[in-house]
């Protein structure tokens, strides 16, 4: 139960107003910290002890626990080897102490902003697991009895990982991973055990909606407090922290189905740096204030549901203008820190979800269809031809159009695509030119993706990449380059069905425009402008399998 508050005014003493129960004025909470006093700590981070008066303010009203952004990070701790620069971290540590917040130590562990003594510079084994040991324990024994919990290991899992049963493989090639070998996560949690047995240690990441590497952290907690189970009288690693910087596509399904996984180690969930991007270039429409507003309200009331196993809900950003994502305004204060609709979403999540959902009529999916046969000439002048036009970001980059042919055993896709810049310098093969094209073949439109659902990459270089990685077994693939346009045809062996006439499937084609200077720079999609086809099939548009 929420506590309630009893106001009083002065006045209203002043004439005796207050004196019968009845007449007493009801109100709800008002700061974020009181709203979820019965629920979660709530949490923010300190941009520096010297941080601007107003933001503290926010920090201290709305908050009870306080992650510093940066000065905690090895790089500021250690940049040289052996000196330990406390100076700045005890500063905001002692302030927020002091201001009665709490404090979460934030990140022992990480492949950013590690100097590379540490574990580069051609540094051995035992060079770097004493390096590693040396940094977390003197770190944690300096805050032993200020710092309730550590972020020991920080994003160690690799993105979308394809193999997640096996978190070892998953494991992102990072320096320490390179210097040291998987046994690097067990090391660090080790050595800040022993160093702080009262601290609760989490291993924190990004992108925990993501099936595939939600799996793979379930996987290495699982494994790691199997073969660690009392390590100064608990299991080795006491949580996992959801980071949670998500965008206005983000499914809560997503973020629910990860929790309940996490949930059932046994171990506490946080969500560690919410922020939820919703704007270009530091502005913010009125509709999209209120769908930013929509998805915390709606995550809010997921955190509620499971409280009783996590610990804190903590926003990475006080304000829009001090936020590291500050072009797409993420947090809940504007940049003239006045509150957002998403400050009142959080706040009263059910009100807000009542006042402000207007009746989404269901977006109904676009819908072609694929023609009996396989490829030639005749066969591709039978199919329709769809377009690819519809951008997912502000910059109209290159376009296109798909025919789509069947026959039992594969979906036979044609691309032409226009005004192409032909550039794959960039090493993320989803920055370059090329084409993609998602399949879900019972059309189950589910927020994640399941065995018949797939994601295909062709650049205009044919060279092809898939999502998960084993789906390569019987694709095929050719392009043909001509000034700046491009066509792309694919063979995709059906995996979960033999077709047959009148069957319907979620189906969708992307366009990546690569800049000259190689970075991604515009999407084009035939119906699903969620962003979020690459894990979430719920978006796609249906092809019917036809003859004609
Ligand atoms: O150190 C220089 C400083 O000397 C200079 O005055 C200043 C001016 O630009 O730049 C400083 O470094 C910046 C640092 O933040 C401190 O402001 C770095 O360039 C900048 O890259 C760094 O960004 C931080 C980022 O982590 C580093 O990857 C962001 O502030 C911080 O919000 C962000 O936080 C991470 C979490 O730790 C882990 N999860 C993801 C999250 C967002 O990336």
């Amino acid at each position: 139960m929420l506590k309630r508050i009893i106001l009083c005014p002065l006045a209203a003493l002043l004439i005796g107003g207050c004196v019968k129960e009845k007449e007493a004025v009801m109100q709800e909470p008002q700061t974020l910290k009181d709203a979820y006093a019965d629920y979660f700590l709530i949490g923010n981070i300190v941009k520096g002890a010297n941080m601007d008066d107003s933001l503290y303010n926010i920090l201290t009203t709305h908050h009870n626990i306080a992650t510093a952004e940066n000065d905690m990070k090895p790089q500021y701790l250690q940049r040289t080897k052996g000196v330990f620069t406390f100076d700045d971290a005890d500063a905001i540590v002692n302030k927020a102490l002091s201001q009665g917040l709490k404090v979460h130590g934030h990140t022992l562990a990480w492949h950013q902003q590690t100097p590379a003594w540490m574990n580069q510079d051609g540094v051995s084994r035992d060079e770097a697991v004493a390096n590693l040991t040396t940094h977390a324990r003197t770190v944690v024994e300096h805050f032993k009895g200020k710092v309730v919990s550590w972020d020991v290991l920080n994003e160690a899992i690799a993105d979308n990982p394809p193999n997640p049963e096996d978190w070892k493989a998953s494991l992102r090639p990072s320096p320490w991973l390179q210097a040291i070998g998987a046994d690097y996560v067990e090391i660090v949690f080790k050595a800040a055990r022993e160093a702080d047995p009262a601290a609760k240690l989490y291993y924190n990441d990004y992108n925990m909606d993501n099936t595939n590497k939600a799996t793979a952290v379930y996987n290495m907690v699982k494994d790691i407090n199997e073969r660690n189970p009392d390590v100064r009288g608990r299991p080795l690693i006491d949580g996992i922290g959801m980071q949670g910087h998500y965008s206005s596509h983000t499914n809560p399904v997503n973020v629910e189905n990860s929790l309940q996984r996490f949930i059932s180690l046994g171990v506490e969930v946080s969500i560690t740096e919410l922020d939820i991007q919703s704007g270009e270039g530091g502005k913010q429409t009125d509709a999209q204030k209120i769908t930013q507003g929509l998805v915390y309200a709606a995550l809010f009331n997921v955190f509620k549901k499971y409280a009783e196993h996590i610990g804190r809900v903590t926003m990475w950003g006080t304000d829009d203008g001090s936020s590291w994502r500050k072009e797409a305004c993420p947090t809940m204060f504007d940049d003239s820190l006045s509150p957002k609709p998403a400050f009142f979403a959080a706040l009263d999540p059910d009100k807000f979800i009542a006042e402000n959902k207007v009746d989404v009529e269901t977006k109904e999916a676009k819908q072609s269809e694929a023609v009996y046969g396989t490829p030639d000439e005749d066969a591709w002048s039978q199919a329709p031809s769809i377009p690819i036009d519809s951008y997912l970001m502000a910059w109209q980059g290159a376009s296109g159009t798909a025919k789509i042919l069947w026959d039992e055993t594969s979906l036979y896709v044609l691309v032409n695509v226009n005004n192409a810049e032909m550039n794959k310098a960039n090493q993320n093969a989803y920055e370059q030119d090329s084409v993609e094209v998602f399949i879900d073949e019972n059309n189950g439109k589910t927020p994640f993706y399941e065995k018949d659902d797939g994601q295909y990459r062709v650049n205009f270089d044919n060279e092809a990449t898939f999502n998960p990685a084993s789906m390569s077994e019987g694709f095929e693939s050719q392009t043909n380059v001509s000034g700046r346009s491009y066509t792309v045809s694919l063979k995709i062996p059906f995996r979960t069905i033999t077709a047959k006439e009148g069957d319907v499937i979620g189906f969708d084609a992307q366009i990546n425009g690569a800049s000259a200077q190689g970075a991604r720079q515009s999407v084009a999609m035939w119906n699903d402008l969620s962003g979020s086809s690459y894990q979430d099939t719920s978006g796609l548009g249906v092809l019917k399998l036809v003859k004609r």
